[in-house]
């Protein structure tokens, strides 16, 4: 099997990313390759971790012309014929035409997927994770999901519960969040090496 193109898109922090970026890397087959981490803000921690994991980073920075920003965020996956996008804390929404082309480029096939720290459609959105603290719900969780135009409402792939007891602090809570969006994630990238989960691989249109 030819390896499986990925691009991470991410704005932040990268904790996530660098998760995806290990797990690829742990797969002594490189049935997985990570082509680039994509940000679209030039102080986001993760272009740094990135690239210290050994992985090339590009920087597209946020413009108020939404469609010259996802023009090129398109020209640089088309030239590394990327299989599939995973959003990592990318605080950007794509447009309906930028996934329709990503769609294209691979027989229909939606192929762009987030992780988000609520039971969807619960808590979409920032701050999810504060905002049920706040509201003292007995659970939240993980969700792992198709990407459509909308905020966080493709279509749901896995959700994990977690319990909130009451001694727990948000802290402690945000850390087991993050644990699970982890494990989660990349479990689905290991999904994708092995075959478990199908992709059609990038095809220029006829
Ligand atoms: C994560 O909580 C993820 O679920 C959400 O944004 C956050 C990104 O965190 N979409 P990190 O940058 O991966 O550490």
């Amino acid at each position: 099997m030819k390896p499986v193109r990925i691009a991470i898109f991410a704005s932040g922090t990268g904790s996530n990313a660098i998760a995806l970026i290990k797990k690829a890397q742990s797969l002594n087959e490189g049935q997985i390759e990570i082509c680039f981490v994509l940000s679209d803000k030039a102080e986001a921690p993760v272009l740094e971790k990135a690239r210290a994991a050994g992985v090339r980073t590009y920087l597209v920075e946020k413009t108020s012309d939404r469609q010259s920003h996802e023009k090129s965020v398109l020209a640089l996956l088309r030239e590394y014929r990327v299989d599939w996008i995973f959003l990592a804390g990318y605080m950007r929404l794509l447009s309906a035409s930028f996934i329709q082309q990503f769609r294209l480029w691979h027989e229909q096939r939606e192929q762009i997927v987030n992780i988000h720290p609520s039971l969807l459609p619960a808590y979409p959105g920032v701050d999810s994770i504060a905002r049920a603290f706040k509201e003292g719900v007995s659970q939240s969780g993980v969700t792992l999901h198709l990407v459509d135009e909308g905020m966080d409402t493709g279509r749901i792939l896995r959700q994990e519960v977690l319990r909130r007891t009451d001694d727990i602090s948000l802290t402690e809570w945000t850390r087991q969040f993050h644990q699970v969006e982890h494990r989660l994630y990349s479990q689905f990238l290991e999904n994708i090496a092995l075959g478990k989960e199908n992709t059609a691989y990038f095809k220029e249109n006829p």
